[in-house]
């Protein structure tokens, strides 16, 4: 990738998220899921419109015959170098900003052109995330007990100390067992694990490590994330069925192997960026104040390992005579 353009990247992706998060905050406990995501996808198309790259979609909305926006293999940004992969959730915790709950969060991930892992339609993967401390200490394969005594031991503390965070689903009520078996705590979250794996990475945020299914893309997501916060992600395709697997087969895809993090994003040179939408634990919400409104953003880049905090205040005035979203 072009050094001079990239350098700019990671300051200017936050403006899409930005731009997502400002439109999608209007629909707060509206109960209009569909709604809100399609004013945070609009708002991002055209934001990413301006972005100095020529990106791809690898992980968008869909197939372009359900999603007129944002589609998976949709060229996006001015058309100048650098060429890079584009993976976009306008938000992540759909269900959380619809019911008026929280972390609900817009993000973006750009690499080098090739360099992101294609979910296909495989929409589940089975996941571990930590953060710097416990980087190359997991192993996927390894019990959850193992992995636990493992994270305690680079933390410098108990098992028992240890907080792990994840998606409230009967799908993990084993998983949820062992954990309880090994004596760890428990953070059961509604939605949201791309905030729940940039948590690891986060100091202060009190979670050790991320376990259990939640979506492909948001795994690759939070592996472009994780990449640049140091932290570190595993996992493995999960099938929700027999027909599944098949169809994966038959398309190419190894539900047996282990997915690392070079596998989910294969450069360092990443950037992430996500947006506040409802307020949560790493991020606060839109917080709308009549002549305009204040965002809380992430912006993290992969070669350098910066990450910054964003807080913007925005004035409709001057907004609304350059934009034509609507917010
Ligand atoms: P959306 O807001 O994009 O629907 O995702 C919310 C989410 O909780 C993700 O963070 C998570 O990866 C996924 O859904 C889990 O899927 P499911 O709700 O089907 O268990």
């Amino acid at each position: 990738m072009d050094r001079d353009p990239t350098r700019n990247l990671a300051l200017e992706i936050v403006r899409v998220t930005e731009a997502a998060a400002l439109a999608a905050g209007r629909f707060m406990g509206r109960g209009d899921k569909e709604a809100a995501d399609h004013a945070a996808v609009e708002a991002m198309r055209l934001v990413l419109k301006t972005v100095s790259m020529d990106g791809v979609i690898v992980i968008g909305e869909g197939e372009k015959d359900q999603a007129p926006m944002l589609y998976n293999g949709e060229f996006v940004g001015n058309g100048s170098p650098p060429e890079v992969d584009v993976a976009v959730d306008p938000i992540d915790g759909t269900r959380p900003l619809a019911f008026g709950r929280t972390n609900s969060i817009a993000t973006v991930a750009i690499a080098p052109r090739g360099t992101m892992f294609d979910p296909g339609p495989f929409v589940y993967m089975n996941k571990i995330a930590v953060g710097p401390e416990v980087k190359g200490k997991i192993n996927f394969d390894a019990s959850v007990s193992e992995n636990l005594k493992a994270i305690a031991a680079a933390k410098r503390k108990a098992v028992k100390d240890l907080t792990t965070i994840v998606l409230d689903r009967p799908r993990h009520e084993s998983l949820i067992a062992e954990i309880r078996q090994a004596g760890a705590r428990i953070r059961l979250i509604p939605d949201g694990d791309v905030a729940a794996a940039l948590m690891t990475a986060w100091p202060d945020s009190g979670i050790d490590v991320l376990f259990g299914i939640g979506g492909t893309p948001e795994g690759v997501l939070a592996a472009c994330a994780l990449r640049a916060m140091g932290g570190e992600i595993q996992g493995r395709l999960y099938a929700r069925n027999e027909e599944e697997l098949r169809r994966g087969q038959e398309m190419g895809y190894d539900f047996e192997k282990l997915l690392t993090m070079d596998d989910l994003v294969s450069s360092e040179d990443v950037f992430f960026a996500a947006t506040g939408i409802t307020d949560g634990e790493l991020l606060r919400g839109v917080k709308y104040f009549g002549e305009g409104a204040e965002t809380d953003s992430l912006v993290v880049r992969g070669l350098t390992g910066t990450v910054r905090q964003i807080h913007a205040v925005h004035r409709w005035e001057k907004l609304q005579n350059l934009s034509p979203i609507q917010y």
